[in-house]
């Protein structure tokens, strides 16, 4: 069988520290299971030349960890500057938030390169490559410059945007045909991949094939939609083990009674978390009866702290909290608990359980997993109500939830109250049909998925004449 060999920014080691988000959710449990090598970013920076070039590696269990350091001027570079300041918000379409320079975009395909170089001793030749994410658009077409012949998939955890919006980034052709180096493109929804689709034949001049492929020249190119998910099952037995947990017993008491509303997100301007807090001031404000009968708690992991606009949204939230405390709280009563800090996934999954609203409302997400893991954490006889963002790809599967306009803090009010009130065979129908959506699928499912197309892919494609 062929060596899976997973190459990401962020690796997750099980023994170091890690970084919550959906890419480290999804690909451990694959990497876990299935074995392989992961090779990218160790997460720190130095001038060592050794660090930077030669890579540390790990073992643990059945996978190989291969991590690099960068150096303080690709991670401010390529990291900061272009893959979180320019493509994070480009790909979330959220043109007003992108910062662009041409120095960055430099240092960005300079370190795809130079981590192609660092990886290509590593490879074998009968291994499967499967590249994830933003930070690594130019690998493909680095590597197959490096004469690596192996299949090459490439899986974005992002939405990705209409031309129209691509096309506001300069260079931005240049990506589209990198990526088309690749044997196979996966996407979060169906709606990401045409996007891909149409831009990669109005920018790149790719041909459309019969089927949902992609011909440039003499090679075709699969591309299809691959939906993150979560393992349900085991995420719904780590809830209910939590209920009784201390952390959820002290929240509880806490509560004293009182309806939770939970957010879970990492604090990312994408998150909708502005919105969101205006939504649950609207609420206190136009129906006062949940005053007292209510508390948000909103975990949002600080993130990207070295990014301008990241920043100023932790400013902002800090703020914004301050502000509905002040004015909307009582002597004896906190409406909002905002906490900058990350919280161990088995204690939110308690949390998620004890939550009467699951507040799931990014401004555009390419799938959002606590979407999913709010579903699998209710209590099927009592289960808590999830208000989910219609621009998540989450919700695309997840239907029977109160979908929003996450923009509009009417409409999250309105979404808030519902649910407050909905009765118990209502919010039992929902969860049921939202369950019935994730229920059968696994994150290892995902990503078997994904490579045993790759290696259709890889068998049915002629492999570019080598020069
Ligand atoms: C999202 C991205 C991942 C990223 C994660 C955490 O889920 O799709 O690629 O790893 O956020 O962000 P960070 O910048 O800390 O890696």
């Amino acid at each position: 069988m062929s060596r899976l060999v997973v190459v990401s920014n962020r690796v997750t080691i099980p023994t170091g520290d890690a970084k919550a988000g959906g890419l480290a959710v999804a690909l451990n449990d694959l990497m876990e299971r299935q074995g392989g090598l992961w090779f990218g970013w160790s997460g720190g920076s130095s001038t060592d030349e050794k660090r930077c070039n030669v890579p540390a590696i790990v073992d643990h269990g059945q996978v190989q960890y291969a991590t690099v350091d960068l150096t303080p001027s690709e991670l401010e570079l390529y990291y900061n500057n272009f893959s979180n300041g320019t493509l994070w918000p480009l790909l979330h379409s959220l043109p007003e938030q992108m910062n662009f320079d041409r120095r960055s975009l430099q240092g960005y395909r300079a370190v795809n390169q130079r981590l192609s170089d660092v990886l290509l001793p590593l490879l074998r030749p009968s291994d499967t490559i499967w590249i994830h994410d933003y930070h690594l658009l130019a690998m493909a077409a680095a590597l197959r410059a490096r004469n690596v012949n192996c299949p090459i998939g490439f899986f974005l955890h992002t939405p990705f945007p209409s031309p129209d919006m691509l096309s506001s980034v300069p260079e931005a052709a240049l990506f589209i045909r990198d990526l088309l180096s690749a044997d196979l493109l996966g996407f979060q929804t169906a709606n990401d991949a045409e996007n891909f689709s149409a831009s990669a034949q109005r920018i790149a001049g790719a041909a459309r094939l019969a089927g949902g492929g992609l011909q440039l020249g003499n090679r075709q190119i699969k591309v299809g939609s691959f939906p993150v998910e979560i393992d349900p099952r085991d995420f719904a037995e780590m809830a209910e083990e939590n209920q009784g947990s201390p952390e959820t017993e002290r929240l509880r008491r806490s509560l004293d009674g009182q309806h939770l509303i939970l957010g879970i997100d990492r604090m990312d301007p994408t998150k909708g978390l502005r919105h969101r807090l205006a939504g649950y001031r609207r609420l206190l404000e136009t129906r006062k009866e949940w005053s007292r009968q209510t508390t948000f708690l909103q975990i949002a992991a600080a993130s990207r702290q070295d990014v301008d606009a990241y920043q100023h949204l932790r400013d902002d939230l800090e703020g914004a909290a301050g502000r509905i405390n002040a004015t909307l709280g009582e002597s004896d009563w906190v409406p909002l608990r905002l906490i900058s800090r990350g919280v161990p996934r088995d204690a939110i999954s308690g949390f998620m359980r004890e939550a009467r609203i699951g507040l799931v409302t990014p401004l555009r997400d390419g799938m959002n997993l606590v979407a999913k893991e709010y579903v699998a954490a209710q209590d099927p006889e009592d289960p808590g109500v999830l208000v989910l963002s219609k621009f998540a790809g989450a919700a695309r599967q997840l239907g029977a939830a109160i979908l929003v306009n996450p923009v509009d803090p009417d409409e999250i009010a309105d979404a808030l109250d519902l649910a407050l009130r909905m009765s118990r065979p209502e919010r039992q129908d929902r969860w049921q049909a939202c369950w019935e959506a994730i229920k059968d699928a696994s994150a290892l499912g995902w990503g078997r998925s994904f490579v045993s197309a790759l290696s259709r892919a890889g068998s049915e494609i002629p492999r570019p004449a080598r020069t």
